[in-house]
Parts: C-alpha cells; structure tokens; sequence
C-alpha cells in the first residue's frame, strides 16, 4: 500500500472474494461432501459417460425428465436434482446445449453462463464435470471450453459491496471445481482455465473500478490501483505523471479537461516487461473520465450518475494489467490511463477555447463535452515513445456509437486493418462482441476547424467515426485501433452495474499475440 494513499481506508478493490480453487485431471474424485455434478446435454437426450451412470443408478431420472418434458435440453435451459438414489453428489445440475448438429462456441458459452447462474445458487461448495470429455462441438477445443467455463463460474460470484456496511461476503458457496479430461489435454486445460479464471478476476477489477461512487473512484484513486498492481507483480512497473509534469511536457488538450477539476488530473503509465528482451510492447490506452459532467457543455440531469462509468476503459486497462501480469504472459504490454473529471467550474475551459496538444496540433473546443478525445489525444502522442508494435485505445467515448450498435458489440475503428482484423478474430472467439465501422478519409473534413488545426467535434452525422477520425489524427505514427465501448461498458436499469467488458476480448487478442 502507498503511504497516504486513498486505499487506506475503506474501499481496497475486492480482491477474490470468493478464491476458486480448479483441479483438471483425467478422474473425477468419486466421494465429496456438499457436491454438485454438472451434466451438460443435447436436445436428443443421448447420455454419455458421468450423465449415463447416474441415469442408470436412479432408475433413469434423467430419462424421466426428457419423457415428461421437464427438461428438454434447451440451449440454456436449467434443472437442479436433489438426492438421486444412488448417487453420492447431493445435486446433479442438468444444462441444456440445444441441437446437437447446430452446436457451436456460442452455444457453449450460452450453456456455461447458465450453469454458472444455477450453480452459484445452490449451496454445493464443489462441482464435478465430465463435459469435456462427454460433450463434443465442432471446432471447439476441451481447453476452450474449459476456459469458458471458468470464466463464466468466477465472474458469476461477482457481487459489489464496497460500499455496503456488511464486510464483503461472497454470494456463492462454491470454491472448488473439478473437472475430467483426457490424458493427453490436461496440461492444456490447466493452463486455459488459469487463462478463463485469471480474465474472469480481471473482469472484476474493472467492474469494481468502475462501480465505486464516482467521490471515491478520482484520478488519484486510480493512480494509488496502479501502484498497487506495481507493489504486487515484480514484472509491473507504475510511474504517474502529475499536472505540473504533463504542464511542462505541454500536454494542452488533457489539461484543458481537468482544469475544471478541483480533483488533479493524472496521467498513468503501467509498464508490464514478460519478455526477457526489451520488444515492442503492445499499449493500451484507456479513458478515465470519473466523472463527466459535460464541462460547460453541461449534460442533462437525467442518468448523469451513469457518467461515473466514463473511466470504463481505464478499468478495462487494469484488469488486463493485472490479469497479464497474473499469468505471467511472455509479452511486454504498456498500459496507459488518461484519469480526469470532467467539471463546469470558474476555471473549466469554455467552448471556443483553443489549445495546443502535446504533438502540437491546435484543436478549438467547439463543445466540452467532447472531453474523452481531448485526454486521450494527448495520450496517444506520449505513447510514441514506447515505440509501440501497436497502440490500442478503449473509452466510453460516444452516444452515436449506442446509436449504431446498441448495447451488443463495441465499435472498433483504426488505422491499420490487421489489428482491426485481429480484434475482430478475437471477438469471435470470446464472444465479447465488436464491430467495424469505417474509418474512411471522407469524414476527416466533419473535423475542420475556421480558428485551429482541429475542431473536437464533427457535427451528429458519424459521431462514433469522426470521434475516431479526431483521434486518427494522433495515431499516425504507429499502428493503432479504437475500441469506443460506450454501449457495452455497463448496463442500465434495476440490474445497473459495470460488466467487465472488453476485458475479454483484450485478453483473448493477447493470447493470440503469444504465438507471434
Ligand atoms: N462519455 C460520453 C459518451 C457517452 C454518453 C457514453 C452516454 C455512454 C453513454 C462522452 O464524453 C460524450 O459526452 N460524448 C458526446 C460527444 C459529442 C459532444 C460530440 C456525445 O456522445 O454526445
Ligand atoms: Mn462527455
Ligand atoms: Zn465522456
């Protein structure tokens, strides 16, 4: 812990509440107390390998249950049995997959969100499965679907209490798993469900990062998570740039943001080195606005609450950080965090002002509003001087983009279609949805300043692309990608809470960097 920090306190972010302890070997243990057994099964009712025993020991219960249409094995369909005759687990859980023939990654994970939901309900402590070796899915490895399934056990015992008087208590009773695979892929599984659990744990750091009351959660908040993620993984180093620093490095178009701000803005630098040899890193680069106002450009009351989740890209860039350096990824990764609130206050920048950013581009502030690109503008510049093998930007940065594509998938835009392919390849795999939108020259011209070299905003037609084309114009000197994240970053309503994404699909693009 950093002394003085804002830690100290009360609000630690909630480190494994609930430790999941995963065993892979090729038997599954036969006597456990408090257990569940885990059946996943298609819709044509064919029991194989653990789900044909226990069919056969209770005079076919399972059988039963197709017959009176109990359960019929629909995709995501669940039923708990208790004390089956002749079997020792106290609970069987049986999951629907749907159609055999039409079964595929988005099935599976459809099947393991569900499991996990009816799982965590019920007071098992352990839960023993045979599905990778009893189900089979074209294209689909065990250890894929091994890591899915941890994923999906870990993140569905999130619960967010930091804020509760209750001391922290985990809302589910299960802490360890056991899982059955073939001789050959053991080691493989083991490894992908570190890789499932690790991202899950990620995905909580930012959904904590991101539910915490906007009061708690400030830019030296997140400055102190960053020096704790230094302080617990030897490969992670932190260095934080204040005010005065950024001041004299010139870094205008930031400053212009949290000037308003009684709440110092910082600028993060988390530099993770799992190559022995110093190579290009790979950067992330994430939006931390905790809080946005709208500036002057003042937003409307309605929801502004919801505004404490503009630093969901940050968080996304610790919980990456920190599932990285978790795993120990042979990778060299730079994670940074343009952390500013966005306030009206008699020192706020007004609309017309126009700035200097660090790479020296003047830009004229036509609405405060659009303060995301403003931060990360500057961002981007000081990214050159890692020399990055590419540049990745997350941020909650547009409501056109919520327009475009709802509350399903992130837009991802860039400047070299690799990496936007490699995004997109990632979010096939883990389902953690992006899209691509164009990023054609044709709309640079919306940004056309009559007093700067750049206007910050581009007019309502394209908002989500000309956000990204101003951006374009700071990422010219690496390979780049933009995640705008504004529609899938947390959801709204009763359930209103932070999700953890594109924790997911980073993790995943990184995993497939391994074989670079
Ligand atoms: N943080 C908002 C974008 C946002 C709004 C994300 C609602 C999720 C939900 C961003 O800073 C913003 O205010 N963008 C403006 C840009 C406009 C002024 C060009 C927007 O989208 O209205
Ligand atoms: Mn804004
Ligand atoms: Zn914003």
């Amino acid at each position: 812990m950093v002394a003085g920090s804002t830690l100290d306190k009360t609000f630690k972010p909630n480190m494994a509440v609930n430790p999941m302890q995963f065993n892979v070997s090729t038997r599954l243990p036969t006597s456990l107390d408090n257990a569940c057994q885990v059946l996943f099964l298609f819709s044509d009712g064919k029991l194989k390998g653990s789900a044909r025993k226990i069919d056969s020991a209770s005079d076919g219960a399972i059988k039963k249950l197709f017959v009176s249409k109990d359960f019929s094995a629909k995709a995501g369909q669940t039923v708990v049995l208790h004390a089956l005759k002749g079997i020792t687990a106290e609970r069987v859980l049986l999951v629907g997959l749907g159609e055999r023939q039409t079964a595929d990654a988005q099935r599976w994970r459809e099947a393991t969100q569900a499991a996990a939901k009816s799982l965590i309900a019920t007071p098992a402590s352990t839960a023993i499965s045979d599905c990778l070796n009893a189900v089979t899915i074209e294209n689909l490895d065990s250890s894929t679907m091994a890591e899915q399934l941890a994923r999906d056990l870990v993140n569905a015992t999130y619960v967010f209490s930091l804020h509760q008087r209750m001391s922290p208590t985990p809302n589910a009773s299960l802490t360890a798993v056991f899982l059955s695979a073939e001789k050959k892929s053991v080691e493989a599984v083991t490894e992908y469900v570190h890789r499932g659990s690790a991202t899950a744990r990620g995905m909580s750091r930012a959904k904590d990062l991101g539910n915490l009351a906007p009061n708690v959660c400030t830019p030296t908040y997140l400055a102190d998570v960053a020096h704790i993620l230094h302080e617990e993984h030897d490969k992670l180093s932190t260095t934080v740039l204040d005010e005065a620093q950024m001041e004299s490095m010139g870094m205008g178009a930031f400053l212009a943001i949290s000037q308003g701000s009684h709440q110092p803005g910082k600028m993060i630098v988390m530099n993770y080195q799992g190559r022995k040899r110093a190579g290009s890193p790979i950067v992330l680069v994430g939006k931390g606005v905790t809080f946005d106002t709208g500036g002057i450009s003042i937003k409307s009351s309605d929801g502004m609450d919801e505004m404490k989740y503009d630093m969901c890209g940050a968080a996304s860039v610790f919980g990456v950080m920190q599932a990285v350096a978790e795993l120990n990824l042979p990778l060299n990764v730079v994670g940074i965090v343009a952390a500013v609130e966005n306030m009206p206050d008699g020192q706020a920048a007004r609309p017309g002002d126009v700035v200097t950013s660090l790479s020296g581009q003047t830009i004229e502030i036509l609405n405060t509003d659009a303060e995301g690109r403003m931060v990360l503008c500057d961002a981007l510049t000081y990214a050159e001087r890692f020399k990055p093998a590419t540049v990745i930007d997350m941020a909650t940065l547009t409501g056109a983009c919520i327009v475009a594509l709802g509350n399903v998938a992130s837009a991802v835009m860039g400047n070299d279609p690799t990496t936007v392919d490699e995004l997109l390849q990632a979010s096939e795999q883990s389902g953690d949805r992006c899209w691509s939108l164009p990023l054609w020259d044709d709309y640079q011209k919306q940004l056309d300043s009559n007093f700067a070299d750049i206007a910050n905003i581009g007019g309502r037609p394209a908002g989500a692309i000309t956000a990204a084309c101003f951006l374009s114009r700071f990422a010219k000197n690496y390979h780049w990608a933009h995640l705008d994240i504004a529609g899938v970053a947390w959801t709204s309503g009763k359930q209103k809470g932070a999700t953890g994404r594109p924790v997911p699909l980073l993790m995943q693009y990184l995993f497939n960097r391994l074989s670079h």
